[in-house]
This record gives C-alpha cells, sequence and structure tokens, in this order.
C-alpha cells in the first residue's frame, strides 16, 4: 500500500472568511485573504487500504472517536468519489499548532488531508483543484495550500470558489506574532459560530458586502508599499468580524478579557509609534501583524507586558507532499 504524508501550513486571514453561502459545497459569502505562516503546521499521513472495513483516524498519538473520524470520512467519501475507489483509509495527522485555539488548527489539517488522500488515491490535482478539494473539509484550508499571502474567491459554484496566491510587494516584509493567551479548544465552533451568525445577526449581510469589497481592496494594497493601509484594514476586518457575533441572536463572543487587554496594548504600541495591528479568529487569542524590522521589538514589548507564549511567524510555504512509500498492511 502506498502511504502518503503532505506538510500543510496554517493560515491566519487578513481578510476574515465568516460565514456561507452554501454549507454542502462550502461556498463562502464573501472572499478572503490571508498569509500562511511558517511556524505552524499539520503533517498527515494516508494509506488507502483494500481490506479496512472503516476509516480510521488518529491525531497527535491518539485514536479519535466516531465523531471525530466521521468529519474525516465525509471528506474522503469526496475524494473516493473524484478517485472512483470504494477503498478505506488510514489517516494519521501531527499537529504543529495549537488545536482548535483559534489559530487555524482545521486550514492546516484539511490542506494536508486533501493533498495526502489525493495523491494517494493516485488523482493528479492541480493546485487551484487542491484548494477546491480542502475548501470542502473547511473553508480556510483552502487558503492553506499555497503558501505566502493568498486570495479565496468566492465564486458562485464548486469551480469558481477557489484560492490563489497574491501578489505582495517585497518591500512589505510582512510578520505575523501568534499570542497564545489561551490553548483550550473554543467552546464554539467556528462552524457553528458562522452559522449562527448568518442564521440571525441583522449585521451580517452588511458584513459579507464589506468583507467582499475589503478583499478586493487589500489584494490592491498589498502590491503597493502603505504598511499602515493594510494593518488598518486587517484590524477592521477583524472587529467588523468580532461585531456581526455580538448582534446574532443569542449573542456570543470568542473574546476573552486578555483578548480585549491585548487589544487595547497593540493600539497603545501603535500609538507609540510602532507599526502594529491585532487580528483575532474564532478564538481568544491575538495574532499582531507587524514588519520584519519592528519585530524583535514588538515581540520585546508583548512579552514584557503579557504572560504568554509568542511565536512569531514570516510567511510559509506551499502545501507539500513529503514522503511517499509502501507500507504492509
Ligand atoms: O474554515 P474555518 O471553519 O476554519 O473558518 C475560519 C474562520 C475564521 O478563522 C474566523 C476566519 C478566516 O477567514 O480564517
Amino acid at each position: 500500500m502506498l502511504a502518503v504524508t503532505a506538510r500543510a501550513h496554517t493560515n491566519i486571514a487578513l481578510i476574515k472568511y465568516w460565514g456561507k453561502a452554501d454549507s454542502e459545497l462550502m461556498l463562502p459569502a464573501n472572499s478572503s485573504v490571508s498569509m500562511t505562516l511558517d511556524q505552524f503546521y499539520t503533517e498527515t499521513t494516508v494509506t488507502f487500504d483494500a481490506d479496512a472495513t472503516a476509516d480510521s483516524f488518529v491525531l497527535d498519538g491518539v485514536r479519535q472517536d466516531f465523531l471525530a473520524t466521521t468529519k474525516i470520512t465525509r471528506f474522503l467519501d469526496i475524494v473516493r468519489a473524484l478517485a472512483n475507489t470504494a477503498s478505506f483509509a488510514h489517516v494519521e495527522s501531527v499537529n504543529h499548532v495549537p488545536t482548535a485555539a483559534g489559530l487555524a488548527s482545521s486550514a492546516s489539517a484539511f490542506a494536508a488531508l486533501a493533498l495526502a488522500a489525493s495523491t494517494a488515491a493516485g488523482l493528479n490535482l492541480t493546485q487551484q483543484e487542491l484548494t477546491r478539494l480542502a475548501r470542502r473539509g473547511s473553508g480556510s484550508a483552502s487558503r492553506s495550500i499555497n503558501g505566502g499571502f493568498v486570495i479565496w474567491h468566492r465564486g458562485h459554484d464548486d469551480a469558481s470558489s477557489f484560492a490563489e496566491p497574491v501578489q505582495v510587494n517585497p518591500n512589505l516584509n510582512l510578520r505575523m506574532l501568534a499570542v497564545v493567551l489561551d490553548h483550550r479548544q473554543k467552546r464554539v465552533s467556528s462552524r457553528q459560530g458562522m452559522a449562527e451568525t448568518v442564521a440571525t445577526s441583522p449585521y451580517f449581510p452588511a458584513w459579507a458586502d464589506a468583507a467582499e469589497a475589503a478583499s478586493h481592496a487589500m489584494v490592491r494594497a498589498l502590491t503597493g508599499s502603505d504598511f499602515a493601509e493594510i494593518g488598518a484594514m486587517v484590524e477592521r476586518s477583524a472587529l467588523m468580524m468580532h461585531a456581526t457575533t455580538l448582534a446574532a441572536n443569542p449573542p456570543f463572543t470568542y473574546f476573552q478579557p486578555e483578548t480585549l487587554a491585548t487589544l487595547q496594548l497593540v493600539q497603545d504600541m501603535r500609538a507609540k509609534g510602532l507599526p502594529v495591528y491585532a487580528t483575532m479568529d474564532a478564538g481568544p487569542n491575538v495574532k499582531v501583524l507587524t514588519t520584519a524590522d519592528a519585530v524583535l521589538q514588538v515581540q520585546d514589548q508583548l512579552a514584557a507586558a503579557l504572560n504568554a507564549p509568542i511565536t512569531v511567524c514570516a510567511p510559509g510555504p506551499d502545501a507539500q507532499i513529503i514522503k511517499e512509500e509502501e507500507v504492509d498492511a
């Protein structure tokens, strides 16, 4: 049997995806733009086994329960249909990213799974086809197939909702610091949180319109050299996304007291002249966007003020196959 191992890096949205237009095909309500991070990734090995009677899923050395395995099976069903095979698979993943704490482990997880599973099944997908396949596992995973900076086009059907790299001015030299304020699993998954927002938040239509426009504005801004313009758009996109959850019914928030304290700290550092902007996802952690020139100073000041692990990230690489080997059943 052929065991294929792929590695994919997480990404953090500069302009957020929040809300689906079609939850079966995972079409988003708006386009989004992200930076792939070099420091956080998932490695996943997939082996299709004609003798297996079900899919199996081991995460970080622990055999996963029925519910977690079902999510993998649903995704593998798409791969099986494409490859015209009925074989079940063994899936083994190692996460080099704090799972489900708003650091986008689902993005790297489904991107690595899409690449490993499609390769193991004998499919030879293009980069763009891979982004569409990864999207079916988790929307943000579509953006983790490519390294650097990426736009995921909202699209209107399976073929048009894909991700691709965007050009970035090399003088920008962006860095992202991940501040892990809380490593526990988030209470409301992004899937559930965005579904509740779409269904009940009167702010949602305004969000989707603004985020679509912001995605295109961000692609333009990344070709320029105005860091402050990019940073302001990044922080605003995050706050607009979180505003939609506050207006949901019932209202909810991913913010913890430390989230707001860190946001305030970033704004104070900026007021003192440092190029820093914050972004937050479906969890309490804060990611801080800055430049390579300022990153050491920013890291020092965050570390002095917060009792939290901080990881400095540069733009990361494309998802890639790292091993293919014949193994015994
Ligand atoms: O595709 P998911 O379920 O990982 O949703 C991602 C949602 C956010 O992280 C909050 C925003 C984004 O664009 O990554």
